[in-house]
């Protein structure tokens, strides 16, 4: 089975690709240059070379506050392609598998979400992800919606890498600690997906649809932090010592308010695809720190 990633230079999607490589699979992950999910005759000519047998979506605008200034783009990325890639495998009979997030709920809620409860995304980010979900939802009936939360990875910026920054050169940090949410390693969501993928491979019966997968246990960006810099201590990245002090969110003002809680119960996804032990976010922190040298 071929298996081919869209925005294979992602955080996911490159994790996506690293797994493909140690797992012998044939996996195929194409950056934007190679494949341009905003384009028909760039996907065509993908699925033409390739003749993939599964879709993986890695691909996304996910700027959460610039999307604010520049919509169209974000919705022609979350939603329009999201839309064209579908059409796409719908027109091969294959299956797509997409990641969604947190943020199609307002974070209202006192406990974790589950994946029937309603959405009701807040700003253009979230808007444009939740209007690609019904994009593929409307078009492919074999279709995954994973929405996972909080993604760091070895590729890019993420609040691990940042957080290693800023502790080399200070002794002091003020950390967000009333937004709570299940932080997710970009290699533990490529093997969530790898998972479903080995499932349709089998031969045995997918459950299409949607499914929440974040990691625990469940923190703050404030505890997560503390997390990171202790590692980052062990580690040798940071050699002196750091205070990671609590703020409200109301002293760290960012243009697109971040739901209180985006913790996702992932209990269904590991119900449905077999998964008996619940994913830690610790297994894969040490490994992004390092990256972040
Ligand atoms: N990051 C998070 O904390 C988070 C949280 C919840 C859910 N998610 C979801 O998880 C998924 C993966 O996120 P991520 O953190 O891996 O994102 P990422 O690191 O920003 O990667 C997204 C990739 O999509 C590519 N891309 C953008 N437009 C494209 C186009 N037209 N054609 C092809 N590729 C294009 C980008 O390429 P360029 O670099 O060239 O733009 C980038 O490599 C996304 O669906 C995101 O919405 C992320």
């Amino acid at each position: 089975m071929r298996i081919l990633v869209a925005g294979g230079q992602g955080q996911v999607g490159s994790a996506l690709a690293q797994q493909g490589i140690e797992q012998g699979l044939d996996l195929v992950a194409l950056g934007r240059a190679d494949l341009d999910i905003c384009s028909e005759e760039s996907i065509a000519a993908a699925f033409d070379k390739y003749q993939p047998d599964l879709l993986i979506n890695a691909a996304a605008y996910t700027a959460v506050d610039k999307a604010e200034s520049e919509p169209e783009l974000a919705y022609a990325i979350n939603e329009t392609a999201t839309a064209l890639l579908a059409d796409a495998c719908a027109a091969r009979d294959i299956p797509m598998l997409h990641i969604s997030t947190d943020y199609v709920f307002d974070g209202t809620k006192d406990s974790p979400y589950v994946e029937t409860d309603p959405v009701n995304p807040i700003a253009v980010y979230a808007k444009s992800k939740e209007a690609g979900e019904r994009a593929l939802r409307e078009r492919l009936e074999r279709h995954i919606i994973l929405r996972t939360s909080w993604v760091f990875g070895l590729q890019g910026n993420n609040f691990v890498k940042t957080m290693v920054r800023l502790a080399k050169d200070r002794d002091r940090l003020t950390v967000v600690a009333d937004q709570f949410g299940g932080p997710s390693s970009a290699r533990g969501i490529a093997d969530a997906l790898l998972t479903i993928a080995a499932q349709y491979q089998s031969g045995s019966k997918v459950a299409w649809g949607t499914y929440h997968y974040c990691q625990k246990p469940y923190v703050s960006w404030h505890e997560f932090a503390q997390a990171v810099v202790a590692r980052a201590i062990v580690l040798g990245l940071v050699d002196h010592e750091v205070e990671v002090a609590p703020i409200p969110s109301s002293e760290f003002p960012t243009p697109v308010v971040r739901p209180e809680n985006s913790r996702l119960d992932s209990s269904l996804f590991q119900a449905e695809f077999n998964i008996p032990h619940t994913q830690r976010w610790s297994k894969d922190l040490s490994d992004v720190i390092l990256a972040s040298r």
